[in-house]
């Protein structure tokens, strides 16, 4: 993929863009007699939550209120995500969308960003066929969305700069966090597994660490804001390794237990391939570190898997998921699954089945394979037809809903500690928070209760999650 730096008007490469920016904005503003308003959209996972979280920060920090309306809004960005066909289809329909608006008021701007955005094949796309999109920036430069967006207020000019790799990890970018008492924290940035299914490692990049104590730092910055729970973000967690001081994984997720404030660690994606004993002993004995982890496995055949390039087996996958279980009691343990990867056989599948009864997943990710150009396993010549496919799929999901309901019913009776998170989007006379293992609860509450922890019965299991009511609380 090249590099495509729009150079010619790169206000990014100016040093007054920040005051030229905000000058702009507010000139804008008062011109509107109202305050200018942003809508950033989040497809795709949690590396793109956070960093819609630094874009939104930067916007605001700039002048702008924020919207969840792109009705509403003077400017859109889409902050896509390429890891499967759907995704893609999605952000196309919705810039059709977009224009529509645009035909409306013209002064409208439309930004995309994220990992759509490194791919050659959807600029190209985008430059035929939707002109209209002004702004696009990729995952190594958020940091150039100011300049990109000056000049494109000032010139109306199209500002287009997305970047092959960082060369560095953007630190301290303003941020806008969705939640004030939980946070996803960035450790490891893009991922060199290769898994043959997979765009990540092309639109996201070679697998970068960052420094130990700017994440430390990071984290003890939130805990001061009121931050209590955090979720250590990467494609493969295990594989962090701290450039300066050799710290691993379970060395840094210490760290991050001894900081005052944080009562709750979470991490995720974790490899099968790279967790260590380390990571399992650690995980048992430091009571922060919340009792799930999400462990994708893709699938249950040994043939598969070796055609994924995923390097290890089912019964390697079968022994460590016992040794957590041994190691951290109660431990809640979820995956992701592909159905339909080329050459896979009825057989195949059963042993994804048999896995999935074995390990007894809290929940699994059931996914339909889906070919991204540019990927050795979309020129496979044995790709599955979709008719089986949706058997095969079906099969398993059947198979993944009876565990799972069968698995997160086992705590029906007890009393938990829930992190309340928001007021029930269907029922404002509950609020909804999550159990140490992940699992969501609702009970009767009030907007008081976000942020808190309490002591809840969970009185009936629903599936996938609880209904509940608040017993006194006895701290
Ligand atoms: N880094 C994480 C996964 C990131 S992508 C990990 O390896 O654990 C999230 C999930 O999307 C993957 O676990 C996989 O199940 C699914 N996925 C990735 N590429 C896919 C493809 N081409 N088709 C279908 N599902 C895919
Ligand atoms: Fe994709 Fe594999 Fe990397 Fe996960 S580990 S992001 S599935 S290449
Ligand atoms: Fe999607 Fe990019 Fe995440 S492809 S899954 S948003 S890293």
């Amino acid at each position: 993929m090249e590099i495509m730096t729009d150079k010619a008007n790169a206000a990014g490469t100016e040093d007054n863009i920040r005051p030229r920016l905000y000058e702009k904005i507010r000139e804008l503003t008062e011109a509107a007699g109202r305050d200018l308003k942003a809508c950033v959209v989040t497809f795709g996972c949690q590396m793109n939550e956070r960093d819609s979280e630094k874009i939104r920060g930067t916007l605001r920090s700039a002048g702008y209120a924020l919207t969840e309306s792109e009705k509403e809004a003077d400017l859109v960005i889409y902050n896509t995500c390429s890891v499967r066909e759907n995704a893609d289809v999605r952000v196309f329909g919705r810039l059709g969308y977009l224009h529509s608006l645009k035909d409306k008021k013209p002064a409208l701007r439309i930004g995309l960003c994220g990992c759509m955005a490194q791919e050659e094949r959807v600029r190209e796309k985008i430059e035929k066929t939707y002109p209209f999109v002004d702004i696009m920036f990729g995952t190594h430069n958020i940091s150039s969305l100011e300049g990109l967006l000056l000049k494109s207020l000032e010139t109306g000019e199209r500002a287009w700069d997305v970047r092959k790799e960082g060369s560095r990890i953007e630190e301290e970018l303003p941020e806008s966090r969705t939640y004030p008492f939980k946070s996803g924290v960035n450790i490891t940035f893009g991922c060199n597994n290769f898994c043959t299914y997979c765009i990540v490692p092309y639109v996201r990049g070679r697998e970068e660490s960052r420094r130990a104590g700017d994440v430390l730092e990071e984290i003890r910055n939130l805990a001061a804001e009121g931050v209590t729970e955090v979720m250590l973000l990467g494609q493969n967690v295990n594989s962090y390794g701290d450039s300066e001081g050799m710290l691993t994984f379970p060395m840094l997720l210490k760290k991050v237990c001894e900081i005052d404030g944080i009562r709750r660690v979470r991490f995720m994606s974790s490899h099968p391939a790279d967790l260590s004993d380390e990571l399992i002993e650690v995980m048992g004995s430091e009571k922060k570190i919340c009792p799930h982890i999400h462990l994708p496995v893709q699938s249950g055949s040994d043939r598969i898997l070796k055609r994924m390039n995923r390097h290890y087996t089912k019964a390697h996958y079968i022994e460590i998921t016992d040794k957590l279980r041994k190691a951290v009691p109660g431990i809640a343990i979820t995956t992701d699954i592909i159905v339909g990867f080329p050459g896979e056989t009825r057989e195949d599948v059963d042993e994804t089945i048999e896995l999935v009864k074995r390990v007894r997943f809290d929940n699994a990710f059931t996914f339909v394979y889906s070919p991204r150009p540019g990927t050795p396993a979309a020129d496979y010549p044995d790709q599955v037809p979709e008719d089986i496919v949706k058997k095969e799929f079906d099969r398993v999901l059947k198979c993944v809903q009876e565990t799972a309901r069968n698995e997160i019913k086992r705590h029906e009776g007890e009393v938990q500690e829930v992190l309340v998170e928001h007021l029930n989007e269907k029922d404002p006379s509950l609020v909804t928070g999550r159990l140490p293992d992940n699992t969501v609860v609702h009970f009767p509450g009030n907007e008081s209760m976000i942020g808190q922890y309490l002591k809840v019965r969970l009185e009936k299991c629903e599936g996938f999650y609880y209904m509940g009511k608040r017993e006194d609380d006895e701290d």
